[in-house]
């Protein structure tokens, strides 16, 4: 039976399915292990259920004992492990796309609706009584007829252009390719950033984190936006240079941002707790109990595959 260490708790089922499978190494107490105790606990494993706050960087990973065959990452994302060098040490890194895209795309929607609709002021004034209703109190911006960009037109950014669309809002995107008119859906496509960003009134940022993606929002990026545009983030916070995206909201070239995601989770830069048009949520893009349980399977499965068949369909390296 082969061996492996699953960084983090999961749902009971899910441990009691890769409990059946492997010999496994649980880590019980949920604690955040760091790099060293993750190559220590790694010792004697065949491979390893990651989770997107384990930092598998090329330094951790070359220090990993050789029989580590596989990174099986809990997360579709997966700006957390460095693919290339799990490929020079022969170690396959997998992850759980298809299974959230409903339950992340969710999540888009809500930071599109929460910053536009400036629902941070809102929540904070109900809960402290503190509000009067007139005709002018905490306008927002309406989503009707304003044109949304999406930056990574995947599948989460798919599901996000169905659904912003059915509350009238008119879809442009951008991706290292034009989709099919069948996934387009009329959706209307720019080949660059620029282009893109130029016609966002609202940006939705659903690309990976990748060394390509690193810092795409930044100063020179930012001024590409129309004046007083929305910037929503469901994907990685790497994404995102925060210093320039809080010095555009304090010139109010921005206007509001809805945030799920951060460098350096769980902190978030401090610079954002400033600003009212703040709509930030802790990185709940997949937390629905059931797509929680449909993730660790498919990250056991993936595993259980792989050994099996020696590849695995989700693998990415
Ligand atoms: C993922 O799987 O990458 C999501 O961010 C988890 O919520």
């Amino acid at each position: 039976m082969k061996k492996i260490l699953i960084t983090r708790r999961l749902l009971r089922e899910n441990e009691d399915k890769a409990s059946k499978k492997f010999k496994v190494e649980l880590n019980l107490n949920d604690e955040l292990y760091t790099q060293s105790k993750l190559i220590e606990l790694s010792n004697g494993c065949d491979g390893i259920l990651a989770s997107l706050t384990d930092k598998m960087d090329a330094q951790t990973i070359n220090k990993l004992p050789n029989t580590i065959k596989i990174i099986s990452n809990f997360a579709v994302g997966f700006g957390n492990i460095d693919l290339e060098a799990a490929k020079k040490k022969g170690i396959a890194v997998t992850n759980t796309p298809d299974v959230l895209t409903d339950a992340t795309a969710e999540i888009g929607v809500l930071l599109i609706l929460g910053a536009c609709r400036r629902a941070s002021e809102g929540i904070e004034n109900a809960r402290s009584a503190n509000w009067k209703w007139s005709a002018d109190y905490l306008i927002g911006k309406q989503l009707t007829g304003t044109r949304l960009g999406i930056l990574g037109m995947g599948r989460i950014g798919q599901k996000i252009a169905e659904i912003t669309k059915s509350l009238g809002m008119i879809i442009h995107y951008h991706n290292r390719s034009k989709l099919s008119e069948d996934k387009e859906k009329g959706a209307i496509y720019h080949d660059s950033i620029k282009s893109l960003f130029s016609v966002s009134d609202v940006l939705s940022i659903c690309c990976p984190a990748t060394k390509e993606t690193q810092n795409l929002i930044n100063k020179k990026s930012l001024e590409y936006f129309p004046k007083g545009a929305v910037i929503t983030n469901v994907a990685r916070g790497d994404i995102v240079d925060d210093d320039a995206l809080i010095d555009a909201l304090d010139r109010r070239k921005i206007y509001a941002i809805g945030l799920d995601v951060y460098k350096g989770e769980p902190n978030l830069n401090p610079g954002y707790l400033k600003f009212k048009q703040a709509f930030i949520l802790p990185h709940l893009g997949s937390a629905t109990k059931d797509t929680r349980l449909a993730m660790a399977n498919l990250a056991i499965d993936n595993i259980v595959e792989f050994f099996d068949t020696g590849s695995c369909k989700n693998k990415i390296n």
